[in-house]
This record gives C-alpha cells, structure tokens and sequence, in this order.
C-alpha cells in the first residue's frame, strides 16, 4: 500500500522516535521487532505491531505479506565492545539479519529501504570534518556490519532495483522533547546517558576516558545528534528515494563537535546535581575528534538539525532519567 512503512527494530530507542515521525507525516506505520533491545512502552496505539525476528525469514515475509510501500530497518546489535568479543553474534543479527529482509522485501514488492548505518565506518578520522567521501576503514566489527549491509544495498540496487537510503548516523542522543517515548535504554553504553545515570544517583561517577587529547579541554569530541533530528531524516530520505527513484549515502550530524567536559558541564548546570566523574585512562581505539558535515543532506534533503543544541541533547534526556533513582 502506497503510505504504509514496516519499521524494523521500531520499539527501539532510534526507531521509536521514527516511528513518531513517521506517524505525524501521515505515513501508516507497523513495527517489527522481536523486543530483544525493543520496549514495549515505546509502542503506539496508531501503530500495527509485527512481533518477529530479522533471523527468521519466515518472520519476515509474513509480516511484510501486509504490501508496504517501504521499509526502515534499524535491527541491530550495537555494543562496540561487544562485538569485538563475540563477532558471530553481530555478524549473525546485523549482517544474515539484512540478508534476510533484503530478500524478503524483494520477495515481497518492498521496493524502498531506508537503513540506519553509523558513521562508525568510517574509522580513525584522516580529515575533518567527515564527509561521505571519507575512506570507510571500520575499527570495529560492529563498524563493519554496518558497512557490510550498505554494500549489499548497493548490490540490491544494482540488481534488483531496491533503492535505498544509508544514514550514517553520527553519536545519536537525546529523546523526543514532546515527552511521548516512554521507554529508556537498557544498559546504555554511551557518554550522555552515563552521565544521567550518574546525575540520578543509580551510578557512582562517570569515568572520563583520556583528559590529554589534542583538543581544547584535553578531552574527546563528538559530533552529537537529536534522535529527533534523525527521525525527520528519515522520513525525508524516504519520500526523496520514493519520489525519485534514487538512492542515497548520507551523513547525519550536527556539525558541532562537543567534549566530554562540555557535555558534563552542560549536565551539571541543567540537573543542578554534582555530577561525580573522574579522569582516567584513554579507551582503546577512540578518536580524539570525529565530527561530520552533513552539508550532502542539507542539500538533498533540505535536512538540518534543529534540536541538537547540548542543552537541549541533555535536558531532553534528564526529563527521562530525572525520574530514576527516587524513591517516590
Ligand atoms: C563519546 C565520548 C568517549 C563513556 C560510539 C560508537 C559509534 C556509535 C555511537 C552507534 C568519547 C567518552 C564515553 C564514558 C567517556 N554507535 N566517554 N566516558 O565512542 O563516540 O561512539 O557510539 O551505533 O559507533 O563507537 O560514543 O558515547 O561511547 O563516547 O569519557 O563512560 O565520551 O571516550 O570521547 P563513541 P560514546
């Protein structure tokens, strides 16, 4: 049916808020997801709901017997340090997962696919900011799934006339400012929600990994984005891939590098809790400074990011975690 998106891995942080999106663009939208990572409270009553596997094929072409217009796949393992210790598991998931859907939207009629990759193909940075011209030299196995499934995307392209949209998202952050997803991130691993946890009082401090780097304040920058800002994305590169029948490699970041230091300071202000956090060893294999410019998507899809402000990255986020840790 003409309006309709399967949105794969839609109970999802990211994919809970495209759904929202696509719903407010008059898109009809059901989810797939098999509620691994998904929550149940990030479901909308407008929405249909698929509950299914990306291993299973059979999960797949049942859900997509519905006819869809297009599909949004965002199903995926995407703990970096765990996918260096156990590859099998995300090359499993994340790459013969897409194997299957791709086969399966093929199978089905399916002729449009917006996909959620990660500016983690890139690597260790040669230039600033990065562009989509950028070499792709993952650093990580998780990295490389990611470029692995925008490979079979161009084949499918190629081959069978699937056009695509590949986001490659840069560091993915607050939740929607309208209040309406419920449902916070399991065991998060990144910079803004450790700091939370830390501001709520569930974890003791945060650890700043490296205060020598060559960067202003010694620590390391990133280029942050509203998953607000990414969700209208989305719904954009799919009207753009639908309308003109192309398809699209595109950087989405803020073109703003934050450092760690900011981003706490940010949070101590805007929480009014002290915040603990204390300087230690670098991570391996992090960058000093990795941000994007995402002129290309400005440009082909009039994209830009409005709600990706530190202040608004972190009080959009507090307003979930500020419930945590309280008694009441
Ligand atoms: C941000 C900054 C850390 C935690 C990762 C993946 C990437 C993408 C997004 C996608 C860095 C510092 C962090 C902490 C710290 N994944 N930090 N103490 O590493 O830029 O990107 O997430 O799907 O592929 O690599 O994000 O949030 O882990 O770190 O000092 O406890 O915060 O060193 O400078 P990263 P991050």
């Amino acid at each position: 049916m003409k309006n309709n998106v399967l949105v794969i891995g839609g109970a999802g942080y990211i994919g809970s808020h495209v759904v929202l999106a696509l719903l407010k663009s008059g898109y009809g939208v059901t989810v797939f997801d098999n509620f691994s990572t998904g929550r149940r409270e990030n479901l909308f009553p407008e929405a249909g709901l698929m509950e299914g596997d990306i291993r299973r094929y059979g999960d797949l072409t049942a859900a997509m017997k519905g006819g869809f217009h297009a599909l949004v796949h965002l199903a995926a393992f995407k703990a970096v340090g765990e996918s260096m210790l156990d590859p099998g598991k995300y090359a499993e998931n994340n790459i013969s997962g897409t194997v299957n859907i791709l086969n399966a939207a093929v199978a089905s009629g399916v002729h449009n696919v917006v996909f959620s990759s990660s500016a983690a193909v890139y690597g260790e940075p040669h230039y600033l900011p990065v562009d989509e011209d950028h070499p792709v030299n993952p650093e990580n196995f998780y990295g490389f799934t990611k470029l692995e499934i925008e490979r079979l995307l161009f084949w499918y392209d190629k081959l069978k006339g699937l056009r695509y949209a590949a986001l490659r998202y840069f560091n993915a952050s607050g939740y929607d400012p309208e209040g309406r997803i419920k449902g916070l991130e399991q065991n998060p691993q990144n910079l803004l929600p450790i700091i939370m946890e830390a501001a709520a009082g569930i974890r003791e401090k945060l650890m700043i990994f490296g205060n020598d780097y060559a960067t202003e304040d010694g620590t390391g920058v990133r280029d942050y984005i509203h998953v607000s800002d990414l969700a209208d994305a989305h719904v954009r590169a799919l009207a753009h891939i639908a309308a003109k029948d192309e398809s699209l490699l595109l950087n989405l970041g803020s073109e703003t590098g934050t450092s760690v230091l900011v981003m706490l300071e940010t949070a101590r202000r805007i929480t009014g809790r002290p915040i603990p956090a204390e300087f230690t060893a670098r991570r391996a294999g992090d960058p000093a400074k990795l941000v994007g410019t995402s002129a290309r998507a400005e440009k082909v899809l009039g994209w830009k990011a409005r709600h990706s402000g530190v202040e608004s990255l972190v009080a959009t986020t507090w307003r979930m975690y500020e419930r945590l840790g309280r008694s009441d």
